[in-house]
C-alpha cells in the first residue's frame, strides 16, 4: 500500500484533509497523526480488527495495551466504568494535554485494545490536529507512538515514515511535536494514584493536584535492576548500543570527552547524544547529535528522539549519551534515556 503524506497546519488544519483521514479510520485503516507529545499510530479504538492492524504494523506484543484518545472530556464516561474523584481532578486540571489516566473499563472497549486487562488508558490530547481528527472520526482513536516496537518514538512525520512507510494508509504532517516525550500515564484504579510513566505532566504537577502519588518501581531509577515481566520489552533503542553517563554535569562532560576520544582512537565509530555545551568539548572524530542547551529540559525532551534517530542515517558502532537533571520534564527524559541504554549507565 502507498502511504499518503498530507501536510496540515498545526493550528488551522484543512478540515477536508482531516475528514479524508477520518474516513480512513472509520473504514478500519491506519492514520499516523501528530499530537503535542509524539506522533501516534491511530485506528478505530472500538474495532478489534483495526486495532489488530496497529499491533501488526508496529510488531508490538499483543499484551501491551493501547491508549484510547478522545476529542471531548465527556467521552471518558463511555470508556470508563468509574471515574474516581482523584482522576476527575487530574482530568479537570490537565486535559486537554499530555496526561493519560488508567481507569476501570466498560464493555464497549474491546479486549484487543487493552491486552485483555479490565482497565483502559484514556487521553484527551491538546493538539488541534489530533482532536479535530478524532472528532471527525466520531470514535475513540487507539494510538500508540507511531514507531516500530522497541524504537525511539517519532516526533516528525519523516520519522514516522522511516518506520511505517507502506504499512499505513495516511500520515498527517504538522511538523515537529512540541513536547517530544510521551504523555504521563497515571493509574487511578489504585487507592493512591500510581505514576506508571513520567511524561509531559510532571510528577511535581501531579503531586500539586493529588497530594500523594505512588511511583511504580518498574519506572526505573538509576539504581533500578530490570526484571521480568515489567521490563520485558526493549524500548526507545537507537540503531547502535548506547551507554548513558549521568551525575555531576562537569564530571559527565569530562568523562564523555575522554571516552569518546579513547573509543575513536581505537578505531570505533562513536556517536554522542549530548548538550550543545558538551558537543563543543568532544574530539572531532565523534559524530554528535545535540538535543539542546545544557540545563534546558524542555529542549532535551523535544530533541531527544530525533537525536537518538540521528544515528540511523549516520551509522556508528557505539553511542554515548549525556543525562540531564532529574527534575520536572527531566524525569521523563531520564526514564527514556535509561531504557534506550538498556540500563548501561556510567555514574559520574
Ligand atoms: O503521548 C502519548 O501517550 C502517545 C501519543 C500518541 O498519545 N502515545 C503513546 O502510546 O505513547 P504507547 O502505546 O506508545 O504507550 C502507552 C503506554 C504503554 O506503556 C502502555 O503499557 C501503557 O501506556 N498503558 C496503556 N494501557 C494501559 C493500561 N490499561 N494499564 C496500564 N498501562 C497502560
Ligand atoms: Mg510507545
Amino acid at each position: 500500500m502507498d502511504t499518503k503524506h498530507f501536510v496540515v497546519d498545526r493550528d488551522k488544519p484543512d478540515l477536508r484533509i482531516l475528514d479524508q483521514a477520518a474516513a480512513v479510520l472509520r473504514q478500519g485503516g491506519l492514520v499516523a497523526f501528530p499530537t503535542e507529545t509524539v506522533y501516534g499510530l491511530g485506528a478505530n479504538g472500538l474495532d478489534p480488527r483495526a486495532v489488530a492492524r496497529i499491533f501488526a504494523a508496529k510488531g508490538r506484543p499483543a499484551d501491551n495495551p493501547l491508549i484510547l484518545h478522545i476529542a471531548d472530556g465527556h467521552e471518558v464516561n463511555k470508556l470508563a466504568a468509574r471515574v474516581p474523584a482523584n482522576a476527575a481532578a487530574l482530568m479537570a486540571k490537565y486535559w486537554p494535554g499530555p496526561l493519560t489516566v488508567v481507569l476501570a473499563r466498560t464493555r464497549l472497549v474491546p479486549d484487543a485494545a487493552t491486552g485483555g486487562l479490565d482497565t483502559v488508558a484514556v487521553r484527551l490530547p491538546a493538539s488541534t490536529v489530533a482532536r479535530e481528527l478524532i472528532r471527525l472520526a466520531g470514535v475513540p482513536v487507539a494510538a500508540p507512538s507511531a514507531n516500530t516496537s522497541g524504537r525511539p518514538s517519532p516526533t516528525t512525520a519523516q520519522a514516522v515514515l522511516a518506520d511505517m512507510d507502506r504499512r499505513i494508509e495516511v500520515v498527517l504532517d504538522a511538523g515537529p511535536c512540541g513536547i517530544g516525550v510521551e504523555s504521563t500515564v497515571v493509574d487511578c484504579t489504585t487507592p493512591v494514584p500510581t505514576l506508571l510513566r513520567p511524561g509531559g505532566v510532571t510528577l511535581e504537577m501531579l503531586m500539586d493536584t493529588l497530594g500523594e502519588v505512588e511511583v511504580d518501581p518498574a519506572l526505573g531509577g538509576d539504581d533500578f535492576v530490570p526484571r521480568a515481566p515489567g521490563m520485558k520489552y526493549t524500548h526507545y533503542a537507537p540503531a547502535a548500543p548506547m551507554t548513558l553517563y549521568e551525575g555531576d554535569a562537569a564530571a559527565v562532560a569530562a568523562a564523555l570527552a575522554g571516552d569518546t576520544g579513547r573509543l575513536a582512537a581505537s578505531g570505533r565509530r562513536v556517536g554522542a547524544v549530548v548538550s550543545a555545551e558538551t558537543a563543543a568539548l568532544l574530539p572531532r572524530e565523534a559524530e554528535t547529535a545535540v538535543y539542546g542547551a545544557r540545563g534546558d529540559l524542555d529542549a532535551a525532551a523535544a530533541g531527544l528522539y530525533s537525536a537518538l534517530r540521528h544515528f540511523d542515517a549516520a551509522p556508528v558502532d557505539i553511542i554515548l549519551a549525556e543525562g540531564v537533571a532529574e527534575a520536572g520534564l527531566g524525569l521523563a527524559v531520564m526514564n527514556r534515556m535509561r531504557k534506550a541504554a538498556g540500563y548501561k549507565i556510567v555514574h559520574c
